[in-house]
């Protein structure tokens, strides 16, 4: 996968298969930062490897806007939310390379997941522009990046990235075969 280059759908499969995300437990990774109630956004959720992780934290009152560019990515994750019976937590949102169309969401975050996603996105300052825009002031945000697709100092460029939009670095978390960060909104 080169810069800018969208996963194929099909890989969408291979990415929800926990032998092919070994060492990548989504309880383990996400728990620490996601509280109940809350509102999430998961930019690029593929078919949803996190994305079930997610609605089960925020509980039968919280909710997770979850934002992709692949009608079949969304079309797949719907249905394993539905199976996994949390399909009304879930809002599965079609956006554009352009912007994810989440302006009705103003302030209304409470913690961001960008989990192998912004080294597909050719605008990164507008991407990180639009997530610092639906955040609340202090809420979280975790970026990870695949190793092999990202190197060390385009994972800087894309925290400076995040830095101008207005997100503080809180910690390097260590995420298997990853670079990840979590950032705060100031
Ligand atoms: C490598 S997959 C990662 C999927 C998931 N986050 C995971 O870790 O299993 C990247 C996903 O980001 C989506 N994507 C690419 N560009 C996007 C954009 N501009 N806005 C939202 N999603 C995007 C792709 O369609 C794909 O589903």
């Amino acid at each position: 996968m080169t810069e800018h280059r969208v996963c194929p759908w099909w890989l969408g499969f291979c990415l929800t298969c926990p032998l092919f995300r070994l060492g990548q437990n989504p309880h383990k990774i996400l728990a620490p930062y996601v509280r109940e109630g809350w509102t999430v956004l998961e930019p690029g959720p593929g078919m949803g490897f996190f994305t079930l992780e997610l609605a089960q934290l925020v509980g039968p009152s919280g909710r997770v806007v979850a934002v992709d560019i692949q009608p079949k990515m969304l079309d797949r994750l719907k249905r394993r939310a539905s199976r996994a019976g949390v399909a009304e937590r879930v809002e599965a949102r079609l956006g554009s390379a352009e912007t994810m169309a989440i302006a009705n969401l103003r302030e209304k975050i409470d913690f961001t997941l960008a989990f192998a996603v912004v080294h597909e996105i050719p605008d990164k300052g507008g991407f990180f522009s639009e997530v610092s825009g639906a955040s609340k002031p202090g809420a979280l945000l975790l970026v990870a990046e695949p190793k092999g697709h990202v190197k060390d100092t385009n994972f800087d460029s894309e925290l400076q990235a995040a830095s101008d939009a207005g997100f503080e670095l809180v910690d390097r978390p260590k995420i298997s075969r990853s670079r990840a960060a979590l950032l705060r909104k100031k």
